[in-house]
């Protein structure tokens, strides 16, 4: 019998930290071994030419999360995960969200039976909490993140999920107790209320006007207000889909005083900007491109690399939140056809995430191999309580592998994406870098364009407690 199920050979490896030619064994879909040259396997796959790194982690990704009446998303945990895998991710981490007056518990148990079964690359949920009632606070989330599920988000806006500050600082203090992460959507409530209305009497409605509701300066305002609150009860916190200078100078200014602040960006904060809104001509295909925050101008972009660049972003992930465009259901919903705030936030990307970022970050010389490597796996895993069980290229890591194809070029486009919305807001963006195959646990699941995994693969992810969610203690 063989010592190793699967030996990748003759690729050249890297990690977070290091770059080196290595086999890798596989047992048990378990990564046993890296080594200069290694035995046969019962399966040898040959990796020459191309680059060996751990599979994608997207940690920040939307599937069949409801979102208002008459609204669907676009993918459910079989589309979704379908789409991560063709993308190079083995695993995603979906929000559980509980709807106001729900018990947190119970919402948690109807994603379970959603991702059941369905899903292509592992998964764990991240909690989405909208009604911190005091048996909420006091029972369910401590018992929820103590069970695995060891990060929640708030919302600062939005009027089906906002909460007030009061709230939020409940929030933290629980999170505090338990050692949950919280991730907080920085977006300030009352000041895109007031910016709507006004834009909507002076008849400006279109899907662009989304991008004028709320300019950056409400991204800042409301990132300093979460800062400020972290920094009270002393809680660690995760500023999520950061888009621009104002924003990410916050969260510069909070690390550099030495408090627990992390960032986030996406990819569309590099590619898109608030003129993709504009559509054709002002009209409703900018509705394609509406995601909030929204995206803003080239000059945010170098501010985005700036913060990639020096550390201020951790994770770069999708922010995956996939609604139709060609449906009443969706993008062009009836009631989106008579103002932007009725057109659903969130854009596709989890396929496009990692193709974007290694051509625009790796190939165009912004960042290293390595940095990449951190940026979209293994600093997910160690944020959010997966490590040492996900993230790396090592002894004892789960042989979630994508081989990838340093020189391969491809164009972006609606044609290849294995998503259920019926665009990609990156259509005939040109890249080089692509994943050609997909191991999740030693086992191939895509592999050239194509998805070859079992439905129901994937597992759950019951998660650490993270060991940047620990309060500081001053
Ligand atoms: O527009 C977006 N990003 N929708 C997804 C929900 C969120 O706030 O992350
Ligand atoms: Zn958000
Ligand atoms: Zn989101």
């Amino acid at each position: 019998m063989s010592e190793f199920d699967l030996v990748i050979r003759g690729g050249k490896v890297i990690t977070a930290s290091d770059t080196f030619r290595a086999d890798v064994g596989v047992r048990g879909g378990r990564i046993v071994a890296v080594a200069e040259k290694l035995t046969d396997g019962a399966r040898a796959i040959d990796a020459s030419g191309l680059l060996v790194m751990p599979g994608g982690i997207d940690s920040h990704v939307h599937l069949a999360q409801p979102s208002g009446p008459g609204v669907k998303m676009a993918d459910g945990f079989e589309t979704g995960t379908r789409s991560a895998v063709a993308g190079g991710n083995t695993t995603v981490l979906p929000f559980a969200l509980q709807p106001r007056g729900a018990s947190l518990r119970a919402s948690v148990m109807d994603y379970h039976k959603e991702a059941d079964g369905n899903a292509y690359c592992d998964y764990g949920f991240h909690l989405i909490v909208t009604d911190p009632t005091p048996s909420v606070l006091g029972q369910e989330l401590p018992a929820l993140v103590s069970d695995g599920y060891s990060s929640f988000k708030v919302f600062m806006t939005y009027d089906d999920m906002v909460l007030n500050d009061r709230q939020l600082l409940e929030v933290f203090e629980c999170a505090r107790g338990c050692g949950a992460l919280v991730m907080v959507h920085c977006e300030g409530y009352d000041a895109i209320k007031f910016m709507t209305q006004r834009l909507e009497a002076a008849g400006k409605t279109a899907p662009y006007y989304h991008a004028v509701s709320r300019p950056e300066v409400v991204e800042r305002e409301a990132t300093h207000r979460a800062i400020s609150h972290g920094e009270l009860i002393d809680t660690p916190i995760m500023i999520v889909h950061v888009s621009g200078r104002e924003a990410m100078e916050q969260i510069r200014w909070a690390q550099q005083r030495g408090l627990k602040v992390y960032g986030e960006t996406c990819t569309q904060y590099v590619t898109l900007t608030a003129d993709d809104l504009k559509g054709l001509n002002m009209d409703e295909t900018g509705g394609k491109y509406v995601c909030s925050p929204p995206p803003r101008d080239r000059a945010s972009w170098d501010a985005i690399w700036e913060g990639i660049r020096t550390g201020v972003f951790q994770t770069f992930s999708s922010d995956h939140c996939p609604f139709l465009y060609e449906s009443g259901e969706g993008k062009l919903n009836p009631k989106a056809r008579t103002s932007f705030k009725w057109v659903p936030n969130g854009i596709p990307g989890v396929e496009a995430r990692l193709p974007i970022l290694y051509s625009k970050g790796v190939v165009e010389g912004r960042i290293t191999i390595n940095e990449f490597v951190a940026l979209t796996s293994t600093n997910h895993a160690k944020m959010y309580g997966l490590y040492p069980q996900k993230g790396a290229i090592g002894v004892g890591f789960d042989a979630d592998i994508v081989l990838w194809d340093p020189n391969r070029r491809e164009t972006i486009r609606q044609a290849i994406m294995h998503h259920g919305a019926d665009y990609t807001p990156y259509e005939g963006m040109a890249v080089t870098g692509w994943p050609v195959m997909t191991l999740l646990r030693g086992e191939v699941v895509a592999e050239d364009g194509k998805v070859v995994g079992a439905k129901g693969a994937g597992r759950f992810l019951k998660r650490e407690l993270s060991p940047f969610a620990r309060p500081s203690g001053h």
